[in-house]
């Protein structure tokens, strides 16, 4: 390693690995990557600009970099099983942003899931590109059940009659019906778009069904349950749209490709056609099946009744805090989460009534269904007496022999 001369951005880094060693991380949209894929994104790749894709680039020298883009997207194509790939979009929103110029104009109607009820921000937020240039709808779940009906998304596409409609969210936990998004997309003549960000991981897992044979673009996000490093993800099997893909990406949304973080997202797909990734995906949903069914018998009410993914919305109501509150008191003891709104929540999303647990990250360093019954009795107690120092420190504790035993980068 290179001898390390700026000592306040060392001493942050390393005080941000510390934390992640002794923290549970139960944000359902991070994970911990593998040292090979850090390796890869700290490399030389950062020096090298590449506009274009590979074999037609504005710059010489590209011959390396050519190699590395052609490995990740051959590699997203083989474990997606997609015809193209665009390895490019810096982030999942520009993932989106090239999906949705490539399927529509400006100005034009899309439907998508309500950002109260699981949606993303660049599913239609009004201060986001998606909510600023196009002109969103949204379908959301049921009141009771708590998932997306398809008989009520079909009457909304009906209605509102949707250049695209967008499949995907932040803050579901129930399997999403693809081929029935599909058949209502074609009977509305509109195009479907999923965004798999979430999911991707479990999707390349064979732990959720595919999008991919029913949608005209899947984008996904690299950095969540897939655990590559932080970036976006295009998948397609139409030839034309994947070529509107390419230059709504690049040149649309984005200059120069950073190819230290393809370099990455090449070493954490290979990561994910390896047997153990099925294996990894596949304890990822156990952990989260049993976390959920602890926490409702503990009392806390799950949102829709339980998950079928790697997340969970609880709704706390039940103790009298906040979402906001139930997130600093988990935080306290070393359990980190998300405060999030649940459907319908009368409260505004600074506050909110509920937190969002996943368990992608604590699945990558080992833990398994007894830890998650541990995990369960921690969230329910400290939540149900946020005052109660002693119990606090038992349990940042027990949080802390958890973590010591199951380290991240041994
Ligand atoms: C469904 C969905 N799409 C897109 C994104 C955006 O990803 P990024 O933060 O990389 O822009 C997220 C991130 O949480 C997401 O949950």
């Amino acid at each position: 390693m290179s001898p390390r001369t700026d000592a306040a951005v060392w001493a942050a880094v390393d005080a941000e690995a510390a934390r992640q060693e002794a923290q549970l991380e139960l944000i359902a949209s991070e994970n911990h990557t593998s040292r090979e894929v850090i390796d890869a994104v700290g490399t030389v790749l950062t020096n090298k600009y590449a506009e274009g894709y590979p074999g037609r680039r504005y710059y010489g020298g590209c011959e390396h970099v050519d190699t590395v883009e052609n490995l990740a997207r051959e590699r997203a194509k083989q474990l997606f099983g997609a015809g193209y790939a665009n390895v490019q979009p810096h982030s999942g929103t520009q993932a989106n942003m090239g999906a949705l110029m490539a399927l529509c104009e400006p100005g034009d109607r899309v439907l998508a899931m309500s950002l109260d009820h699981g949606g993303h921000l660049s599913h239609g937020h009004p201060k986001n590109f998606s909510g600023i240039f196009y002109e969103f709808h949204s379908y959301g779940v049921e009141q009771g059940s708590e998932r997306i009906d398809m008989d009520r998304v079909r009457e909304r596409a009906l209605a509102v009659r949707p250049r695209v409609l967008l499949a995907g969210a932040s803050a579901y936990s129930r399997t999403i019906d693809f081929a029935a998004f599909a058949a209502i997309a074609r009977e509305v003549d509109a195009r479907l778009f999923v965004d798999m960000a979430h999911i991707a991981g479990l999707v390349a897992g064979g732990q959720h069904p595919s999008p991919v044979p029913h949608a005209d673009v899947v984008t996904m996000t690299t950095h969540k349950t897939l655990r590559g490093p932080r970036g976006g993800l295009v998948v397609t099997n139409d030839l034309e749209v994947h070529k509107d893909v390419n230059s709504r990406v690049f040149p649309g949304g984005q200059g120069g490709p950073l190819m230290h973080v393809i370099a990455g997202k090449a070493v954490a797909l290979r990561e994910a056609l390896a047997p153990e990734f099925t294996d990894y995906a596949r304890r990822v949903v156990a952990n989260a099946s049993v976390l959920a069914g602890e926490l409702a018998a503990r009392g806390l009410r799950v949102v829709s009744g339980g998950t079928d993914n790697h997340l969970m919305l609880v709704d706390v109501g039940s103790t009298g805090l906040s979402g906001a509150e139930a997130e600093h008191v988990l935080h306290a003891v070393d359990l980190t989460c998300n405060k999030n709104l649940i459907p319908f929540d009368p409260r505004p999303p600074m506050e909110a009534s509920g937190v969002r647990l996943g368990t992608a990250a604590i699945t990558t360093r080992g833990l398994g269904p007894d830890d998650m019954r541990r995990m369960a009795g921690w969230i329910a107690d400290v939540l149900r007496a946020p005052g109660d120092e002693a119990l606090a420190a038992r349990v940042r504790g027990e949080v802390a022999e958890t973590a010591r035993a199951h380290p991240i980068y041994a």
